[in-house]
């Protein structure tokens, strides 16, 4: 069997250490990009001399012909000869080779599939972070659709999952799309990270041929040259970055998996899942289960385990190009089809969620409003501290008598203390708690609905 490198060797490798060696398995996902680089590398070879115009076009065709019965055929990956291909780098060159015979034998001149390999990553990543970026901002769509629908709505907010003060229930799906909204930046950045142009490194040294890098880097939409040919063939930061971007947005996903699956549960009654999103009990009749968002948190485990796995990898490795770094691609495909997934996911599950507002009005209102009755004394001129201790001794009586603040008359407010007016009856409703709040990052009525202008306007600005 003769292979890339089958010149140095007096025999075949052993048939199951060149299987664990093979890459081809998962790596012809990055088929397109290696036809694409190799365009750019004929050209660039013919603009050098080391090609005829004759054989770079003879190249050309065959690298186009090979590129549609890819897309035309699954089962030109699985040929006979494709079953001895290393990688998707040999395959392609074997499929040139039969086609166009010795220019195809040139096109590898000056090039290694060290670096082969990072410019198709780098390549795959340019076309698909954006999709990604897509089906991030569609889940964000579907949470502004919440925000939308959730109107005039208001809930309890949580710290340490204790109900803490009114907020409006589009503040909460509005909290949910900041952090998306991060993360679709994020991918931004990784997608800056990777735009540099390794072609013209050669295996670790350069390369001795009169290749245009800035010709190659115009043509393929890339806007920088790798700054050091070693560096750039060992190079998988930008995987790492890319993963991270992944486990942080899986984390979120987690994290509104994990608010939906509490809020919609008997105990708290807040949100209803849609009939389409749940599953039963096989055993239990009245179940109504949460197993996509479920599932979706529980996918987060493994992304957040390929980031930690890739990590590891990389950091025993010397300089330059290492097999090793030939894991960094299955690591990366699970989790972009995990992200893209658990997001989609989470989106359809969102999308029928209703909102049932005389819960999650009831659940605002009570002992939540407590620094609101601290705020109305400062406002009377007490100091906050001395505020917070009156308030705190009336709570502590409130929990005592099973009661809250609607159900004082004005006189055992004032044995509280001598501040508090027959205002103080108004002061203290979750509305007036929300009205009160003054910074553009509150939950404000009129905040939050500019906040949500602002969600519907960038959504706008991406289509
Ligand atoms: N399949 C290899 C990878 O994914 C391609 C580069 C191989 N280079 C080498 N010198 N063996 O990393």
């Amino acid at each position: 069997m003769a292979h890339l490198w089958s010149g140095r060797f007096a025999g075949d490798p052993d048939a199951s250490l060149f299987e664990f060696g093979r890459s081809f398995s998962f790596d012809r996902r990055l088929f397109d990009d290696d036809v694409t680089g190799s365009l750019a590398w004929a050209d660039a070879l013919e603009k050098a001399c080391v090609l005829t115009a004759a054989d770079a076009s003879r190249i050309r065709t065959a690298l186009v012909e090979i590129a549609a019965r890819g897309a035309s055929d699954p089962g030109f990956f699985a040929s006979d000869a494709a079953r001895h291909d290393e990688d998707v780098h040999s395959f392609v060159e074997r499929e040139l080779i039969a086609r166009v015979g010795d220019a195809g034998r040139r096109l590898h001149t000056g090039r290694s599939r060290n670096e082969q390999v990072s410019v198709d990553l780098r390549l795959y990543l340019k076309r698909r972070i954006p999709q990604v970026q897509q089906t991030v901002a569609s889940l964000v769509r579907v949470l502004a659709g919440q925000a939308d629908a959730a109107g005039a709505a208001l809930m309890p907010s949580y710290t340490h999952m204790r109900r803490a003060q009114p907020v409006m229930a589009a503040h909460f799906f509005l909290a949910h799309a900041a952090a998306f909204r991060r993360d679709y930046g994020r991918f931004s950045s990784v997608l800056a990270e990777v735009d540099e142009l390794p072609l013209g490194s050669g295996a670790i040294a350069g390369t001795s041929y009169a290749i245009d890098v800035k010709g190659i880097a115009a043509r393929l939409g890339f806007s920088r040259i790798v700054a050091n040919s070693i560096d750039a063939t060992g190079d998988r930061d930008f995987v790492a970055t890319f993963l991270h971007a992944c486990a942080l947005t899986m984390v979120h996903l987690s994290r509104l998996a994990e608010d939906l699956i509490l809020f919609t549960s008997e105990e708290f009654g807040f949100f209803e899942l849609a009939d389409t999103a749940a599953t039963g009990s096989s055993l239990m009749p009245q179940k109504k289960n949460p197993d996509p968002l479920e599932l979706v948190r529980g996918k987060t485990g493994r992304v957040i385990g390929r980031l930690a796995g890739w990590l590891a990898t990389m950091k025993g490795l010397p300089i330059g190009y290492s097999k090793d770094l030939q894991e960094d691609k299955e690591a990366l495909f699970e989790s972009e089809d995990t992200v893209r997934a658990s997001l989609d996911a989470a989106g359809a599950v969102l999308a029928g969620l209703s909102t049932n507002r005389a819960v999650t009005e009831a659940a605002a209102s009570g002992l939540l409003l407590a620094t609101d009755v601290a705020d109305y004394l400062v406002a009377k001129g007490m100091p906050f501290r001395e505020a917070h201790e009156v308030v705190g001794s009336l709570v502590r009586r409130l929990v005592e008598e099973q009661r809250a603040f609607d159900a004082m008359t004005i006189e055992e407010w004032r044995a509280h203390s001598p501040l508090f007016d027959a205002d103080v009856r108004k002061a203290i409703t979750p509305a007036a708690s929300i009205a009160r709040k003054r910074t553009p990052q509150s939950t404000h009525p009129d905040a939050v609905a500019a906040a949500l202008a602002e969600l519907h306007a960038w959504l706008l600005s991406l289509a």
